[in-house]
């Protein structure tokens, strides 16, 4: 009778354990469904994250500059202000002139280079800082929304006339567009440009060395790329 009690008891113990084990497996079971839909739902957020930062990328990121209000704006509110001496910056002016129909404004210094000392007069000017004044005056800058500054280099920098526009203008938030002409080396020209018109907004430069000018197709897909850059249409 005991050893019935016994067995009776060792059973009922073994029906239990059993028992506690189907439970703890359905329950692990559960814990591992939960932990895995955590980690599904996490993922999906990560993923609307990064497809919403994508969106506002594209959108509206601050720090890409839009530039699409200035391609409506041609024709009426784009200026190209330059300066040549020998007529090299000024053809490249006239072919943005055609595909933009900018208004273009050619500066003219107070001071007359010559062709036979231009070299030594243009290199005694910068080391002494001399600026020429200007004899035209530049129309209402604040009527327009892109202002293009076009240049030969000299002496591996900006020309004073150059310069000179710079410092009687105030470019404070103007779109300005650099570009400029040389022969092999423009050496500094838009860091010092850049330098002398701090407070502009400047958008993207180009330039225009003698090996391109003399590629007259080169020249013209060069700036056709770099217009649609800037926002205009072909
Ligand atoms: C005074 C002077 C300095 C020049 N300095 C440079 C120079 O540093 N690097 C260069 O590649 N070309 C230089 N050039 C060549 C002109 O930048 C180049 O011929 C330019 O396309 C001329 O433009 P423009 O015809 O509009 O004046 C210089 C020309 C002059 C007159």
């Amino acid at each position: 009778m005991r050893k019935r009690l016994n067995f009776l008891i060792l059973l009922l113990f073994v029906l239990c354990t059993l028992a506690s084990c189907g439970s703890n497996a359905r329950t692990d079971n559960e814990l591992e469904k939960a932990e895995s839909d955590r980690s599904i739902s996490k993922e999906k957020e990560e993923i609307e994250t990064i497809s919403e930062n994508s969106k506002s990328f594209d959108t509206d990121n601050p720090n890409v500059t839009d530039t699409s209000d200035l391609s409506e704006a041609k024709n009426e509110n784009v200026l190209i202000i330059y300066y040549s001496f020998t007529g090299t910056t000024r053809k490249i002016t006239q072919t943005i002139q055609e595909k933009t129909g900018a208004d273009t404004l050619e500066i003219e210094p107070d001071f007359n280079y010559f062709i036979n000392d231009v070299e030594d007069v243009v290199q005694e000017q910068l080391r002494e800082g001399y600026l020429p004044k200007l004899l035209n005056t530049v129309p209402d800058l604040d009527s327009y929304d892109m202002i293009f500054v076009g240049s030969p280099v000299w002496w591996f920098t900006t020309p004073p006339p150059i310069k000179s526009f710079f410092s009687q203008y105030d470019l404070t938030d103007k779109n300005i567009v650099p570009f400029c002409t040389y022969k092999t080396h423009m050496g500094t020209f838009f860091e010092d440009f850049e330098a002398a018109c701090p407070d502009a907004n400047l958008l993207q430069s180009q330039d225009f060395s003698g090996y391109v000018l003399s590629d007259e197709e080169q020249t013209m897909e060069i700036i056709d790329q770099w217009l649609q850059n800037l926002g205009f249409e072909e």
